[in-house]
């Protein structure tokens, strides 16, 4: 990925600081008389970030006028521990408290993932239209198998061109299976996209997603992010080693 925006930390801790500290300059860049949208990952990567978005140390960023999405979500009640909604408040939301009108989670409630997914949509396009950009910022996560929000491979859900949200039937391997995830179409308008990636389950994936020809990246969803102002890869060393280690 010839055009990749790499950005490489020692260690977790130091890879969330660093993903906070850019994600607190979009905020901060961003015109003062819109709201900032932000669509946010699920899984356990992130959680350490979202904690850290909760201290005082980013109160002074612009919250009131922050309004949090979700990229993906499992299809299961908001209080159950899969659940992605459930992920934010207890990392974020339960220390950052925003008004229930600036955040979006993808409803779970109707029963019908397929219903609920078109509801999110309908949601999604009372702040966005088909023309410009979509996110301010994007967070995206990455799975070992390449897939990112719950955009896996090989799943018809990559080839979709015109809805925003869509209920997925995640493979076999994941736990739970059914999802409702954001589309490239919608995603990939974002102005910018952050990949979160951390740990030494994400290098091999990762490595060819950076430095794989096209050919063997084009399998993995995640290597079809797209943003107006560039995919950020941020990773720790155990995910990507440094290129020179320093000597011990
Ligand atoms: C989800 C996420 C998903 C996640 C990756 C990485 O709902 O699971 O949105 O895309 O980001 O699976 O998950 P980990 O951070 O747990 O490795």
């Amino acid at each position: 990925m010839p055009d990749a925006l790499l950005h490489l930390h020692s260690s977790r801790e130091a890879l969330m600081e660093a993903t906070a500290t850019f994600i607190a300059a979009r905020m901060r860049a961003s015109a003062p008389d819109r709201p900032f949208t932000l669509a946010l990952s699920g899984g356990s990567t992130p959680a350490m970030l979202y904690r850290l978005l909760g201290t005082a140390a980013y109160d002074d960023l612009p919250w009131d006028r922050v309004h949090l999405f979700w990229g993906d979500e499992r299809y299961v009640p908001p209080t159950d521990e899969a659940s992605n909604t459930r992920l934010v408040h207890a990392t974020l939301l339960d220390a950052r408290p925003l008004p229930n009108a600036q955040v979006h989670p993808i409803p779970t409630g109707h029963g019908d993932p397929t219903q609920d997914a078109a509801q999110y949509e309908a949601t999604l396009r009372t702040f966005f239209s088909d023309e410009g950009p979509t996110f301010d910022l994007a967070l995206q996560g990455l799975g070992s198998d390449g897939h990112t929000a719950s955009l896996f491979p090989d799943d018809h859900a990559l080839c979709e061109l015109e809805r925003w949200a869509l209920p997925i039937d995640a493979p076999a391997y994941m736990d739970p299976r059914l999802r409702i995830t954001l589309t490239f179409p919608l995603l990939n308008r974002s102005r910018a996209t952050l990949v979160l990636v951390a740990g030494a389950s994400k290098r091999d994936i990762l490595h060819t997603l950076l430095y794989g020809t096209a050919e063997e990246r084009a399998p993995y969803p995640a290597a079809h992010l797209q943003a107006h102002d560039g995919v950020h890869w941020f990773a720790d060393h155990e995910a990507h080693p440094p290129a020179h280690p320093t000597r011990t």
